[in-house]
């Protein structure tokens, strides 16, 4: 294909890619689209550890990295109060998590491992301006191509910052306005997605949204988002007026995604109804596939969710300090949390509605025929 998207990075397909694998992002860009690598949860070390990883091997094809930057928690994040669950958490919510454990017969780790994993896990969050700004700071000692804003348009000092060095940037927008906001703020292009989404979206569907967001930012340029796993899904978001399509859900079952054994089963397993629009995940609406543990809170009687990001680093914490950390196949460097595998009873895991058998897991690049 040869669209302003194409030539924008000097891809051969405008099929981007967001993923938290940097396999998936390096086969990805090499098979003639774009990889995102998301880098929420990462600590700025990483950050460069995985970025010069994908610069080794992704043969100088361009690639992009997705930052979160919650608005709603601006904690200092100091010391030690930042890793304690007694002084973070409302008693009635840390309890609540706790009975669930118990009556999944999920029993506690020895306490020194478990107060290992709560520290390496906590302390990963990056909830705070500054603490993203650090990731920042490395990400752009990397050859990137692209930064991509999840929660809101991109501060103005980040989207100059990149344009002079000629990375271009881009937010996702769940309404018209959000986009109309980013087109301000100095994004290359938006990425409107709907709400078959997994992850983060709104309750507007991809068919209503896509047209809706192309006309609101013309001519800026569009990737349509949601619900987006098979050539004919795409076609619909060209003749909708987007330019390239925005996928995520779909590359949780390659080969390349490093999401458990276990949760692949289940993501395989699922119908297109199988996913749920909650706020248990993040505290934000967020699509996952239900499971108990979404069960479990979205019920009557359950306590409300925390505000983003407490709300995660409270299950997330307490379901790991229980289960441990899945062992990562191809990584013996590190046991740390696969992406799309939340720990929570029952093995919550995000899951777009892109439905059963939507992509086999065989190598990304094979995606795109
Ligand atoms: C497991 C998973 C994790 C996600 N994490 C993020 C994230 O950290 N940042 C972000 O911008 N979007 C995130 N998303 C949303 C994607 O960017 C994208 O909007 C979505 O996957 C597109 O819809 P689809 O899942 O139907 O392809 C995530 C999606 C999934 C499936």
């Amino acid at each position: 294909m040869d669209n302003r998207l194409c030539r924008m990075f000097g891809i051969d397909t405008p099929i981007f890619a967001f993923s938290h694998c940097r396999d998936v992002v390096v086969e990805v860009s090499k098979a003639g689209g774009l990889g995102v690598l998301g880098l929420a949860r990462m600590a700025p070390e990483r950050v460069d550890e995985e970025l010069r990883w994908i610069d080794e091997r992704i043969g100088g094809r361009p690639y992009g990295v997705d930052i979160l930057m919650p608005s709603s928690y601006d904690s200092t994040g100091e010391g030690e109060a930042k890793f304690d669950p007694e002084a973070l958490f409302p008693p009635e919510h840390l309890a609540f998590v706790r009975e669930l454990l118990d009556s999944a017969g999920v029993p506690p780790l020895p306490a020194d491992e478990a107060a290992r994993i709560e520290r390496e896990l906590v302390s990963s969050f990056n909830f705070t301006r500054a603490e993203s700004v650090a990731m920042l700071d490395r990400a752009f000692e990397h050859p990137i191509a692209l930064i991509v804003n999840a929660l809101g348009s991109p501060p103005p000092e980040l989207a100059a910052r990149a344009h002079a060095r000629g990375i271009k940037v881009a937010a996702l927008a769940g309404a018209p306005k959000h986009a109309l906001r980013h087109r301000d703020a100095g994004c290359d292009f938006v990425i409107a997605v709907g709400t078959e989404a997994g992850g983060h979206t709104g309750e507007t569907t991809s068919l209503v949204l896509w047209p809706r967001i192309v006309d609101a930012v013309a001519p800026l340029p569009v990737l349509g988002g949601g619900g987006v796993g098979r050539g004919r899904q795409m076609a619909a978001a060209l003749a909708l007026g987007c330019e390239g399509v925005w996928c995520g859900s779909v590359w949780l079952k390659t080969v390349q995604s490093e999401v458990t054994p276990e949760i692949k089963a289940r993501l395989f397993a699922a119908g297109a109804d199988d996913a749920v629009l909650t706020r248990s995940v993040t505290g934000k609406p967020c699509r996952t596939l239900r499971s108990a543990f979404t069960d479990a809170w979205d019920a009557p009687g359950a306590p409300p969710t925390l505000p983003a990001p407490l709300q995660a680093i409270l299950w997330w914490g307490q379901g790991r300090t229980r289960a441990g950390l899945p062992h990562l196949p191809g990584r013996p460097d590190r046991g740390r949390p696969a992406r799309g595998n939340f720990g929570a009873p029952g093995g919550a895991g995000h899951a777009g509605r892109t439905g059963r058998g939507q992509a086999a897991a065989r190598p990304a690049a094979r995606l795109r025929r």
